[in-house]
Order: C-alpha cells, then structure tokens, then sequence
C-alpha cells in the first residue's frame, strides 16, 4: 500500500524490491531467465505510452494484412504471461513489456537479432493517464486518491513500474551503451502527428513490405475511434472493470494542459530537470 499523502493508498505488488501490477509471482520471477528468439519481436515502453495503438500497428503489419483479429496485447505480456506459455507461443513472436532496461529477459541482449521497438510519451501525458488508469480501470490498486496526490506518487516512483524518469534513462542508456541492439525508437507524439509516416518506419524496420493501401487501411484499422469502438468494450484481463473505456480514454496530445495547475506545471518541470539532465528526452519534452 502506497500512501499518497492525502490519506488515500495505491495498491501495489512488491516483488524483488520493486513496484509490479498484480501479476503471478512466478510470471515475473521468470522474465530475466525468459529464453528469447532470434526473430522476437518485442515492444517496450513505459505504462500508458500508447502500446495497445502501437501494438495494434505491429500484429497488423506482421501478418501482412487488416484482415486479422488482432490478439489482445496481454497475451503477448512478458511478466503477466507464464514464462512457459510465452515459450509455447509460434516465432515469430510478437511479445511486450514495461520492464525497466536492467530487468529485461538477459537473453534478449544475446541474440542480437531481437527487434525491440520502443515506445516513449510526454511524461505529463503519461501522468493524467496513468491516474485514470489507477483510479478507474484496473480493481486491483483500489485508488480513490485525488490528482494533486497522485501526481506526487507519480513524480516520486510510488506506482507499479516505478519512476518514468529512471524507466526513459535506463532505456536511453541501455540503447546508447548496446550499440549492436536494434531498436526503434518512437514516440506517442510521433504516432499522432505522422501516423502514416510511422507505419513506413515501423514496417521497414520490421523488414516487411507494405503498399499504400496496407498502409491506410492499418491507419484506419487502428484509429483511436475504431480501437476505442472494437477494443474498448471488451474485457481486457482479470480485474479490468469489464466494458471499460478508460484503456481508450481520450487519445490527445497535449490532455496535462486539462489537469496541471501552474504550480504542478512548476513541481513537475523542476523535478524533470533534475531527473532528465544530460538525457535526450529533454529535446522530447522540452518546456
Ligand atoms: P489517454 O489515457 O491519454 O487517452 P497504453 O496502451 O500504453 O496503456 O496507453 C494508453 C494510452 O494510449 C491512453 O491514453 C489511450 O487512450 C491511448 N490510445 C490507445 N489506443 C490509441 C489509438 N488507437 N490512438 C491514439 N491513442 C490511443
């Protein structure tokens, strides 16, 4: 139970030191001794980045075709899937994961053909969702707290997965000091204002081929009204509040404006400076 200092708790899972969902202990014991492939492909990001969308784009672009129904994210989930159910999966996989760089499969690091695509967003973006994820999607954390709370839980790392800012760091850096990884870089921002764009980068980086009209019907396919429409009324995983629209909550660039006091705009800018220093998420994020 994490207090947030306005006399409410967010409910946590602690395991090995560190902050989880509540996801099978033996689901997280096993992601560093997960055996990777040489054709995995796998999507990393913080929470609330923006990973079912881009999820959505993957699946779509590695079958070739819209023509699918896309499995849900969760079932490709390192540390909520059983290691040996993720073993059992077909190459190639399409797996993810909120894992900081430093708790990541070890394996993933020794088969240098892994393709990992990392997905990064507006930290204060991140914030606003992550509090409606908390307080209304998932049972689980039981949070009844108030923003002004929360976003001091958030700013502190007191949530599942932890600090956003030691999670971007350790990803920059683990991207910097392992040359030899492939990785693509992107972004919630980047997503939004040149989907197509990104479709083209993604689908080259994956090595497949695309056509234009592959490439519209997968920016319509997984447009934030069709996700929120064919998604969104589904039940997600065990203790999702069934019928939830909260995954699909508002899909904007920009929401924080909606939520942050100047003084919050303050509290965070001074602890992002502190945090980010030397990182190139300040060209991201700059305020
Ligand atoms: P908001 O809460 O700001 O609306 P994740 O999938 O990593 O949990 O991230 C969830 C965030 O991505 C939510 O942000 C959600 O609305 C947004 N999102 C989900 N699908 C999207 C889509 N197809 N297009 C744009 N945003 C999407």
């Amino acid at each position: 139970e994490l207090p947030d200092g306005g006399g409410n708790t967010l409910r946590v899972k602690k395991y090995g030191g560190r902050f989880w969902p509540d996801f099978p202990s033996e689901s997280i014991i096993g992601v560093e001794s997960l055996l990777a492939r040489e054709d995995d492909v796998i999507l990393v990001s913080y929470p609330k980045s923006g990973s079912h969308w881009v999820w959505e784009i993957i699946c779509f672009l590695m079958a070739g075709t819209t023509e699918i129904v896309v499995a849900d994210k969760e079932v490709g989930m390192i540390g909520l899937v059983r290691p040996e159910l993720l073993e059992a999966q077909p190459s190639p996989r399409i797996l993810n994961t909120h894992a900081h760089f430093e708790l990541m499969p070890r394996d993933v690091f020794n088969k240098k053909t892994c393709k990992l695509i990392y997905v990064t967003r507006d930290p204060r973006d991140v914030a606003v969702s992550y509090y409606n994820n908390h307080k209304k999607l998932v049972q689980y954390y039981s949070y009844t707290g108030h923003w002004k709370d929360y976003l001091t839980l958030y700013l502190n790392g007191q949530v599942d997965y932890e600090s956003w800012f030691a999670y971007t760091r350790g990803w920059e850096q683990g991207i910097r000091d392992n040359p030899d990884l492939l990785v693509h870089v992107t972004s919630y921002e980047a997503l939004h204002y040149d989907i197509t764009g990104e479709i083209y980068r993604l689908a080259k980086f994956l090595g497949v081929e695309v056509d234009a009209p592959l490439v519209e019907q997968i920016v319509s396919e997984t447009s934030f009204a069709t996700m929120r429409q064919t998604k969104g009324a589904r039940e997600i995983f065990g203790g999702v509040r069934p019928s939830s629209p909260v995954m699909y909550r508002k899909g904007k660039v920009g929401d924080w404006k909606n939520w942050f006091t100047v003084a919050q705009s303050e509290q965070f800018n001074a602890v992002f400076d502190q945090e980010m220093a030397g990182t190139k998420a300040f060209e991201l994020y700059s305020h």
